[in-house]
């Protein structure tokens, strides 16, 4: 018998997402599920009944039909405890849950022996998880809307303009804390043509910043702010003095403020102080993502956009509702993958295997009994920081295969020991001639690598194009044939060769001149 999967309106004020969407229940329905959504489930986010019907779907008139007649709930806000009422006795619930916060709510979905899988405990730092990973989807959401509400609320552009009406600077943006939405946010303002600046206290996302198109701004002081699994600690209070000198500096230059930086189970750090917000330029813009959780900046008002002292403060809490179709497809892909993992056989039943990291780790309660907080994992081979962030920051690679961790010392060692080894043989065997060339050879190799594997992955492909003119330096081969010197015009080659020779210049004249105008047009599209 298939389950079946119900997709209630949701209820929380200002709450525009739905769990799924028509696309995904035409997936869900291949898996072998039945699909049921409440009526004007979508509305918010432009999903109409009519298209869930049209997908597949059945439609339930109420929340009671609804919620008694699935198997298995898929939400996105915590559920009420009304809505826990509704559930069926054994039923199956899949959504945001926070289980930390929200014990009392833990405790009723026990007595309803329900199993709970709470996509807020995904085990984020294991890289077969980031498909299911809805915080890093909806994070990267707001982080792009951030920057659309101060652009909206910013009375300059973002580019700079040169026009007949006068010179246009591009505008300042600085971004505090790059995580998911922070690397978002720096991606997004970069593309519309401002200067963008960050800082975070963990250094290993300056990369990720620099290859997003920002300049990591870093704190005067030295200590690693790393809390482990990708997230940040609580830093010490020489570093918070050294960081708020940094960003009372960066108050004044800049025009835009975006605020991310939290540190899970912690108020949100105080990084904006009034002061600050005092010394910035009239109709300057800052939009305190962490509002909800306190607030980044210290004259912030959570859920409200206001104005103090001239600058506009935005504090909204409901970032991926703005976006509502963009956040349900992102959410409902997410949910879509956890149910192709618990429903391996594809005959619309699931199963919650707790032997599975990623499964144990989500599930916060099992069939009555509660099971949060998981055993810890066992350490991962992978760096967990790059896995938790792939979805708005590649981790920089270097090429095919060539971008892994450093190779330890030991190999390293091995391998050049060979190498020598090999090299010995072939200058005791090899005629005196091959040997000069096998020099020249493997020289070229070897500086070939260091150049192309210290250029940006960004300017591999200009980098391709000018090694193709370069390489026209074959002409020469051709020119000689051309124009044997002087005194040995007996051996002037014959008609084919000179034919041949002719030819083969014309051919790299079009290499070498059409390389150096492909790389010079591509070169233009980076700068700004
Ligand atoms: P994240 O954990 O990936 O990133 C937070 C970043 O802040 C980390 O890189 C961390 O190292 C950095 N950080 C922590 N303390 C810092 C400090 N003192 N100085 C500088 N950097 C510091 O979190 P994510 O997913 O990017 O979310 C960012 C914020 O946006 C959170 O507060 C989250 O609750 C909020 N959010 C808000 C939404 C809204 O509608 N307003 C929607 C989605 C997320």
């Amino acid at each position: 018998m298939p389950q079946i999967i119900g997709v209630p309106k949701e209820t929380a004020v200002g709450e525009k997402r739905v769990a799924t969407v028509p696309e995904v229940v035409e997936k869900l329905i291949k898996l072998g599920f039945k699909v049921m959504v409440q009526s004007g489930a979508g509305d918010a986010a432009n999903c109409s009944d009519d298209t869930y019907r049209a997908a597949g779907a059945e439609i339930a008139a109420t929340a009671a039909q609804l919620w008694s007649g699935s198997d298995i709930l898929f939400k996105v806000g915590v559920p009420t405890a009304e809505e826990v009422g509704l559930l069926r006795e054994g039923g199956t619930l899949i959504g945001f849950i926070w289980p930390a916060q929200n014990p009392e709510l833990m405790q009723q979905l026990a007595a309803k022996k329900a199993t709970v899988l709470a996509i807020d405990s995904l085990p984020r730092t294991l890289s077969r998880a980031q498909k299911m990973d809805a915080l890093t989807s909806q994070a990267g959401v707001a982080g792009y809307r951030a920057v659309i509400e101060a652009a909206n609320a910013f009375g300059r552009f973002f580019n700079g303009q040169i026009t007949a009406a006068g010179k246009v600077p591009p505008a300042k943006v600085f971004i505090a804390g790059a995580g998911v939405a922070g690397l978002a946010a720096i991606g997004t303002a970069a593309g519309l043509g401002a200067i963008v600046r960050a800082n975070d206290t963990r250094a290993e996302v300056a990369d990720q910043v620099v290859s997003l198109g920002g300049e990591f701004v870093k704190v005067d002081y030295e200590e690693e702010g790393s809390g482990g699994g990708g997230y940040a600690k609580v830093m010490s209070e020489g570093f918070q003095k050294a960081q708020r000198e940094m960003y009372a500096k960066q108050a004044k230059e800049v025009d835009i403020i975006i605020t991310t930086a939290l540190i899970p189970g912690k108020p949100a750090p105080r990084l904006i102080t009034a002061e600050m917000v005092q010394s910035m330029k009239p109709g300057s813009v800052i939009v305190d993502m962490a509002a909800e959780r306190g607030g980044n900046c210290e004259l912030t008002e959570a859920g409200k956009t206001v104005v103090k002292h001239g600058v506009t403060i935005v504090g909204y809490t409901d970032l991926n509702s703005r976006l509502a179709k963009q956040s349900s497809t992102l959410y409902a892909t997410n949910l879509f993958r956890l149910t192709e993992e618990l429903c391996k056989t594809k005959d619309g039943v699931i199963n919650v295997n707790m032997e599975d990291d990623a499964i144990r780790g989500l599930t916060v309660v099992k069939e009555g009994g509660i099971t949060w907080p998981p055993p810890a994992l066992k350490p991962a081979a992978a760096p967990p920081a790059a896995a938790a962030k792939p979805a708005v920051a590649p981790p920089k690679s270097h090429g095919h295969g060539g971008g892994g961790a450093p190779a330890s010392g030991k190999a390293t060692a091995i391998t050049f020991l060979i190498a020598a080894i090999l090299f010995w043989f072939v200058g005791a065997y090899a005629p005196p001639a091959f040997l000069g060339h096998f020099t020249v050879f493997v020289l070229a190799c070897f500086v070939g690598y260091m150049v192309v594997w210290n250029v940006t992955p960004a300017l591999h492909t200009p980098l391709m194009s000018v090694t193709n003119a370069i390489s026209s330096i074959i002409a020469i081969g051709a020119l000689v044939q051309v124009a044997p010197p002087l005194e040995s015009v007996a051996g002037r080659p014959g008609g084919w060769i000179l034919g041949l020779a002719v030819f083969s210049i014309v051919l790299t004249t079009i290499n070498m001149f059409g390389g150096f105008a492909v790389t010079r047009r591509m070169l233009e599209m980076f700068r700004k």
